[in-house]
């Protein structure tokens, strides 16, 4: 096994960490715009997948990080489900809304999705064969409560308090469609696998939102039944977790879930993270984006503390967040440069 992300993954503590960055491909690369501009929008560039694939390729072939990872969205997921999904220019996604039974009822079942998302298989097949031997590819999804809070708000939310609400309105009707993802989810990894992904992520970037009983039940407990599920379709499968801003719940996530791996948000400190979490194995990031916008010493600074922190156990450099579209392309070499070299 010489690929540095899976090496780090399965637990080895090495040298120098694997590199890539959340949002890679995305609209910080002029190259990255002008594929955008040729598939028309964002969705049909997700669709389309020779494009997807060249937007996949193009921070690879710019930097050479260690890692790709499938060039497509969380929400592709409750499109596929059936719910309607746009994206609206400055202002982000919307999607026709889940608040009662029989919203829910006219969702389509888990096993339907692939339909839908055979394209992203494609894609996934395409990188899989034109990914240079040394770099890991990975699938994601989103994590069903992050994806719920979309589906029940029909937007993203500040506070994810349409979500929250219909868990308190409706419990049975929150946890049918907590489920409804979860099945869905597991049959879509499964199929980037079979296509060719070497690792999975899930993404729950609003679970630091679930408190209490709430974040077991809710971020912890799918997220252990995705991957138990997942590792016994596919043994030996990586998957790294992403419980965004889980603070102190950060502990134990890993063993809890069966993940390999706990990618960190930018606000827990990596020496906190290196004691109480990289513990128990491997974890990702964290170095907050805005250096990838505002550079300079302070960069080199904070990367380097990053890399020091966790260099006495399995880790993967990353950001605690995606990349945003203002960041300087430079900047991102500046980073790749210090960790390689620290
Ligand atoms: O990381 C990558 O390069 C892989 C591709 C990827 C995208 N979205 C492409 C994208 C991944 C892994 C995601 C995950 C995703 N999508 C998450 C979880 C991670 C996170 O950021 O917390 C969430 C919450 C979404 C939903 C989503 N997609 C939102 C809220 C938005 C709009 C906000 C924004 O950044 O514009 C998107 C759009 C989106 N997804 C873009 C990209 C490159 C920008 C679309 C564009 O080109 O206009």
């Amino acid at each position: 096994m010489t690929k540095l992300l899976l090496r780090a993954l399965a637990g080895e503590t090495l040298p120098v960490p694997p590199i890539w960055m959340m949002r890679q491909a995305g609209r910080y690369l002029p190259e990255y715009r002008a594929t955008r501009a040729e598939a028309g929008d964002f969705l049909s560039l997700c669709y389309n997948p020779e494009l997807a694939a060249e937007v996949t390729l193009q921070p690879i072939r710019r930097y050479g990080f260690d890692a790709a990872i499938l060039f497509a969205d969380i929400l592709l997921v409750p499109q596929a489900l059936g719910a309607d999904l746009w994206f609206v220019t400055g202002e982000g996604p919307r999607l026709s809304t889940i608040t009662s039974a029989a919203d829910f009822d006219a969702l389509k079942p888990a096993g339907a999705i692939h339909e839908t998302l055979a394209p992203i298989y494609e894609t996934v097949r395409i990188l899989s064969r034109e990914l240079p031997a040394e770099t890991a590819l990975i699938g994601f999804a989103g994590a069903p409560w992050t994806v719920a809070t979309y589906m029940i708000a029909g937007r993203g939310t500040p506070d994810q308090g349409p979500a929250h609400a219909l868990k308190a309105e409706n419990r049975a009707l929150f946890e049918a469609l907590i489920d409804r993802i979860t099945e869905a989810t597991i049959d879509y990894l499964s199929k980037q696998v079979e296509a060719g992904a070497e690792v999975v992520k899930i993404f729950d970037s609003w679970a630091g939102s679930l408190e209490g009983e709430d974040f077991d039940r809710y971020a912890l407990e799918p997220a252990k039944r995705i991957i138990s599920e997942l590792k016994a379709r596919h043994p030996g499968l990586p998957v790294i977790a992403f419980p965004r801003e889980a603070g102190e719940r950060y502990i134990g996530f890993a063993k809890a879930t069966g993940a390999d791996c706990v990618a960190l948000d930018n606000s827990v400190s990596p020496e906190w993270a290196a004691e109480h979490v990289q513990v128990d194995g491997c974890v990702q990031g964290n170095l907050d984006p805005k250096h990838m916008v505002t550079g300079g010493q302070a960069l080199v600074d904070a990367t380097r503390r990053v890399v020091e922190a966790f260099r006495g156990g399995p880790h993967i450099f990353n950001l605690g967040h995606g990349i945003t579209p203002d960041a300087d392309p430079e900047n991102v070499q500046l980073m790749i440069d210090t960790v390689r070299r620290v």
